[in-house]
């Protein structure tokens, strides 16, 4: 398998490193044969050369079995335009049109809610990532002027709503097959439940799109029988992520609302150094990164948490079929967490690297035992 790497900008470096030195261990322990190809699309390579992902870089990617990043963006290049033509680029060419990101509260790990165990948190976001109000449509008119009007559109196709939810559907039939959610009620469990798939919306006020997603939504939906189906406007989801994270098992819902609510998902999980997440195209190659962005303050210290980084190596190795090496590399971050002081960068106990070692020693001593 070949996989591209692109560390990017910032920390994002730094963290892929140890996410590949906790991939080489794995592979090794495994008898699995990952090829790597650094990559340099980044913001450097940006102010230097003036480069951002062409489009033939990009169609390049087509080559590689997955593409593990770090992270993009540069305090030097103002904000728009690398997210808009390298992050964006990919995601959109690629037509990665699954955003997941896996909510999960490790053991040891403090969240900022009250009294929350890690059963207490424990989902999947599934986020659209091709469409809705990140396809740059829009215009301004008389710009600069008094009368001055922006208009920024929220498109989606039928096809595009239709890929997603059922995607949804499908992870929470997968998540639960073998043992129903724990979320169910006794009633539900008896009527033949197994999961839930929670739709995020806000059809009061996005009249049309949302009233697509919400109708897209039963009539897949129908198809799985054994899959609850749920609506909640985002605000109230907001409310439920923080007071009732046990609520949700799938969450599905546009790139917009995506966005935001796994923000607020990662923190109430420890944070942004802990949360992956995987751009998916089921068909074609998918890229796999941490959702942390490049924290620019913290960039070169080797301070900087690398778990979401090797997480992502880990949905990566998932994704690609080798689940006993998934499940492995799973064990050791859950090992390594468990003794960390905290999740936030530089207060972890442990340098970036120190914490990459960690895991190899984790990965082989569970495999000397097993
Ligand atoms: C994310 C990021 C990106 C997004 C930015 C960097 C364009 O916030 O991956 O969530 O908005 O999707
Ligand atoms: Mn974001």
């Amino acid at each position: 398998m070949k996989i591209a790497v692109i560390g990017g900008d910032g920390t994002g470096p730094e963290v892929i490193a140890e996410a590949l030195k906790a991939l080489t261990s794995v592979c090794a322990l495994h008898d699995i044969e990952l090829n790597y190809d650094e990559l340099n699309y980044n913001g450097t390579r940006y102010i230097n050369e003036g480069k951002l992902l062409t489009d033939d870089e990009c169609q390049g990617l087509k080559e590689y079995d997955a593409v593990l990043l770090g992270a993009i963006g540069h305090t030097d290049v103002k904000p728009g335009i690398l997210e808009k033509d390298i992050l964006l680029k990919m995601r959109f060419d690629l037509d990665q049109y699954i955003n997941l990101r896996p909510i999960k509260l490790y053991e040891n790990v403090d969240s900022p809610l009250k009294n929350v165990k890690p059963e207490d948190i424990d989902y999947l976001v599934v986020r659209e990532n091709t469409g809705g109000l990140y396809t740059g449509e829009g215009s301004f008119s008389e710009k600069n002027t008094e009368n001055e009007v922006a208009v920024q559109k929220m498109i989606y196709t039928r096809h595009q709503v239709e890929r997603c939810i059922r995607f949804a559907f499908e992870q929470a039939v997968k998540r639960n097959q073998d043992k129903a959610w724990k979320g169910l009620s006794s009633k539900e469990k008896e009527e033949g439940f197994i999961g839930k798939v929670t739709l995020c919306g806000k059809t009061n006020v996005l009249t049309y799109v949302y009233d697509l997603w919400e109708r897209v939504f039963h009539e897949v939906g129908k198809e799985y029988p054994k899959i609850k189906r749920d609506y909640v406007h985002v605000d109230a989801v907001c409310i439920y992520m923080v007071d009732n994270p046990a609520r949700f098992d799938v969450i599905v819902t546009g790139n917009m609302f995506g966005d935001i609510i796994t923000d607020l998902a990662a923190i109430t999980q420890g944070g942004l150094g802990v949360a992956p997440g995987g751009n998916l195209n089921p068909e074609g190659v998918s890229m796999f990164e941490p959702i942390g962005g490049t924290a620019p303050d913290f960039t070169g210290k080797n301070e900087i948490n690398p778990v979401a980084a090797i997480g992502a190596a880990q949905m990566l190795l998932d994704h690609l079929g080798y689940k006993d090496a998934a499940i492995a590399l799973d064990l050791a971050i859950r090992d390594v967490v468990l003794k960390m002081q905290s999740q936030a960068a530089a207060k972890m106990g442990y340098s970036t690297t120190e914490i990459g070692d960690l895991v190899v020693e984790s990965l082989q001593r569970h495999h000397r035992a097993s």
